[in-house]
């Protein structure tokens, strides 16, 4: 039996798929590469330089050229790692209130998505990956070995991101969270290209009323029982 080399955790804002995407990434010794970054980027740099998020073009142009990196913390804050568009580090930046406001529509946007989608498989193809994301399993890398649903209540979600965002010296009114959540799911799953849903082939994890290390324990469980030598992967 063998390990599965490409997993793919697609799922709802907050549902848990970047945390436990980097424990698990963590356990196996694979790259962990969380694709949210890249619509995020994106999203900040057009804001940062003043394009208007409605104007399609222009945000395309910028996703086609626009250089995002992830290298380790080079600062010791907390972070998980660095992000950089075009050098600058923006890794608090891409998480702010005015990032997920405008980042659905932005990844809405075919050029867009077709730029970051091109980056994406190149990385994911190597293998030895947990790659994170709303699409990975149904469009990025259908391929993938083990592909992983995530999702928790609304309400759940929002105690969460409040939990996040309290511990990064924020403090915003929890109906205000809420409502961003089911905001942008609702977006992520009506966009015509590359929608937030479930793969045919993926597993359902609800993780309401779980705690971390038992959402792990339960991913580990998946991992080890995968039918993954099964599955050919395409690699071209
Ligand atoms: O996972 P996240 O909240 O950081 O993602 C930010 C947004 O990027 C999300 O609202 C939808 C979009 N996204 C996407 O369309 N496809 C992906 N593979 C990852 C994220």
């Amino acid at each position: 039996m063998s390990t599965p080399s490409i997993i793919a955790i697609d799922g709802t804002s907050a549902s848990g798929k970047s945390t436990i995407g980097g424990l698990l990434a963590q356990r196996l010794g694979y790259i962990f590469f969380d694709t949210g970054i890249m619509y995020r980027a994106v999203t900040w740099v057009a804001l940062a330089r003043g394009v208007a998020i409605s104007d399609e073009e222009a945000i395309t142009r910028l996703a086609e050229n626009v250089v995002i990196t992830v290298e380790r913390p080079h600062v010791d804050d907390g972070r998980q790692y660095t992000i950089r568009a075009d050098g600058e580090d923006i890794t608090w930046e891409i998480r702010s209130p005015e990032v997920d406001a405008a980042v659905s529509p932005v990844s809405a946007y075919p050029g867009v998505r077709a730029a970051l989608t091109a980056q994406q498989r190149r990385i994911g193809r190597q293998g030895d990956i947990v790659m994170v994301g709303r699409d990975i399993g149904t469009v990025v890398l259908p391929e993938a070995d083990l592909k992983i649903f995530m999702d928790a209540t609304p309400e759940e979600r929002a105690r969460r991101r409040m939990l996040e965002l309290r511990a990064r010296g924020a403090n915003p009114k929890y109906e205000d969270v809420l409502a961003a959540i089911i905001r942008r799911d609702k977006y992520d799953s009506e966009r015509p290209i590359a929608p937030l849903s479930k793969a045919n082939d993926a597993i359902y994890l609800d993780t309401t009323n779980l705690s971390v290390e038992e959402v792990l324990e339960r991913v580990l469980d998946l991992v080890k029982g995968c039918d993954c030598w099964e599955n050919e992967r395409d690699v071209d």
